[in-house]
């Protein structure tokens, strides 16, 4: 039986905003994304938000949002992919939700978002290289945080919508 909400995490590039759109149709929960709900609140931009006010406030506003959701009802989230970061986000969502980490190899994730101007943490260092040394920084705590892990190398959305929906 799935837990309240459903977490989507993992770093930039991973497929969380794809797989949210198929796991709230295989599922029937509602959908939250967390920096389109950011930015429709701000009225900004991602990247303006971080050259206006800063990263801290932009983890901030994360971190508020984490708290309104983790009260709510059969919830599909896609989650930042910073916000697992912030060990008291996590305390949060492990309240009452399942996170299950999405991962890709750096190459996958750089040719996904290569083309993208809405990632500021990457904006001066859009390369294979720079992706692998963050991913690996931040490996440790995507793991700590993590339910379970999907890898999304070649795979549909789909299959690992599936294999989420039969994990969970
Ligand atoms: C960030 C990931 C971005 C966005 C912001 C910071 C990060 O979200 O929240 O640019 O720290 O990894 P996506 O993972 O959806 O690109």
């Amino acid at each position: 039986m799935p837990k309240k909400q459903i977490y989507l995490t993992g770093f930039m590039g991973t497929g969380k905003s794809m797989i949210l759109n198929c796991l709230h149709e295989v599922c029937g929960f509602d959908k939250i994304e967390m920096d389109e709900q950011i930015v429709q609140e701000q009225g900004m931009s991602i990247p303006e938000i971080f050259e206006k006010k800063g990263e801290e406030y932009f983890r901030n506003l994360e971190t508020e949002l984490v708290k309104k959701i983790s009260a709510m009802d059969n919830i599909v989230v896609s989650c930042g992919g910073g916000t697992v970061m912030r060990q008291c986000n996590v305390d949060e969502m492990k309240k009452n939700g399942t996170i299950v980490l999405l991962t890709a190899e750096p190459e996958t994730v750089y040719e996904r978002v290569k083309g993208s101007h809405n990632r500021p943490l990457l904006e001066k260092n859009m390369n294979p290289e720079y992706i692998k040394e963050l991913m690996e920084a931040r490996r440790p705590k995507y793991e700590a945080a993590a339910d379970f892990v999907i890898k999304t190398d070649n795979r549909t959305a789909e299959e690992i919508c599936l294999e989420i929906n039969k994990r969970l």
